[in-house]
């Protein structure tokens, strides 16, 4: 049964369903036993698999944005877009609790020329799919075709409220298009009618600070669902000595463009591959000798692990790491939205005094 609702007309049951999308009850016994396994250290997780993963259908990109890993560290790393028979594969070798599948990865996924046909077969398979995408290549007919296979949601990484901020950091974008073809997409969503939850992000870097207020507006006018702003993992490492990284127990798990697949959301030439998704199933993977060992030294000491010493992404104290794997995934989007945007307040605040 699809994991994923569509036209859901009832405006107060769609923040609901939009939280709460049908399977949360089912992968509540299971999301429990992931958080009882991170907070007391079990590294072996028998029939249990990611509850996230990021699926890279290409490793291309058309941009070059100077916070971005792929521009700065995968100079080497071949561009290319995964073979649909490898997809086919890696389809079947998915674990079916898992709860969202988020088309990411070092690349931009809407340059893939089969990107709705993989949403639509994902949907299809149970799994509620998000796309991220610089928006750079949505055209109306692939808007169309994406709201139309199924897609739950979209992310929008605008980091900027005008030219100049934005076009520094989206290297190689036009503002004005990019504007333009998110607003498309929403207004196609609405005439359409369809459940697709639209997030539209900015990155906390020098020269949006003074945009956030009008940015917010503009886009909560705009109809988008969420408006975040966002840490740059690059320069806000601040808080991530202090606690538990969750994403070797609940993921996501990354499957790049190769079908190799990872612990966790970081891939670099240093990251611990835990076998190939195109030729194991990933619940085997998730449960296999090398992901076992990603856990316990995991525990014992992070500085074993390359990746995690050099990883940039804060860190959760572990109360907030184990309750937020009792969350579904989308669940546990909305609060740290809620979050960040509390934060946000508190230390402008701060900084008012
Ligand atoms: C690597 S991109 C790939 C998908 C697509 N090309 C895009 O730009 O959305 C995925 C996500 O990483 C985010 N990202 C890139 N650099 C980041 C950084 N330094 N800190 C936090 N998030 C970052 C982007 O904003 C985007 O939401
Ligand atoms: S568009 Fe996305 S993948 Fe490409 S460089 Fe920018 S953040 Fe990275």
């Amino acid at each position: 049964m699809p994991k994923s609702g569509k036209g859901v007309d009832n405006r107060a049951g769609l923040e609901l369903e939009k939280v709460y999308r049908g399977g949360e009850l089912l992968g509540v016994l299971e999301r429990a036993a992931l958080a009882r396994a991170l907070l007391v250290g079990v590294d072996d997780l028998t029939a249990l698999g990611p509850m996230e993963i990021v699926l890279e259908v290409t490793s291309r990109c058309n941009l070059k944005c100077p916070m971005c890993v792929r521009t700065f560290q995968c100079g080497g790393r071949p561009s290319l877009d995964m073979p649909v028979e490898h997809f086919d594969r890696i389809l079947a070798n998915l674990w079916s609790g898992t709860e969202r599948v988020a088309l990411a990865g070092l690349g931009e996924p809407c340059l893939h020329p089969e990107l709705a046909s993989m949403v639509s077969r994902l949907v299809e398979s149970g799994f509620p799919v998000v796309l991220y995408s610089n928006a750079t290549r949505l055209t109306p007919s692939l808007s169309d075709a994406l709201l139309n296979a199924g897609l739950s949601g979209v992310v929008f990484p605008v980091d900027g409220h005008s030219p100049e901020v934005y076009e520094k950091y989206r290297v190689g974008a036009d503002y004005l298009v990019v504007r333009d073809n998110v607003l498309d997409f929403i207004g196609r969503r609405d005439a359409l009618g369809v459940d697709c939850f639209v997030e539209v992000q900015m990155l906390k870097l020098p020269g949006t600070e003074n945009q956030i207020n009008a940015y917010r507006h503009f886009w909560k006018d705009a109809g988008a669902d969420a408006v975040r702003y966002k840490a740059d993992h690059m320069q806000d490492t601040g808080s991530r000595r202090s606690g538990i990284c969750p994403m070797p127990w609940r993921g996501p798990a990354t499957i790049d463009v190769n079908g190799r697949v990872f612990p966790c959301c970081v891939q670099d030439e240093s990251s611990v591959v835990l076998g190939s998704a195109i030729e194991t199933s990933i619940v085997d993977l998730w449960n296999g000798p090398i992901a076992r060992k990603v856990r316990r030294d995991f525990r014992e000491t992070r500085a074993k692990l390359a990746t995690c010493k050099a990883c940039e992404i804060p860190l959760p104290p572990v109360p907030v790491s184990a309750g937020g794997s009792l969350l579904s995934p989308f669940a546990a989007r909305r609060i740290l939205t809620a979050s960040e945007r509390l934060l946000n307040f508190f230390s402008f605040l701060g900084g008012k005094k």
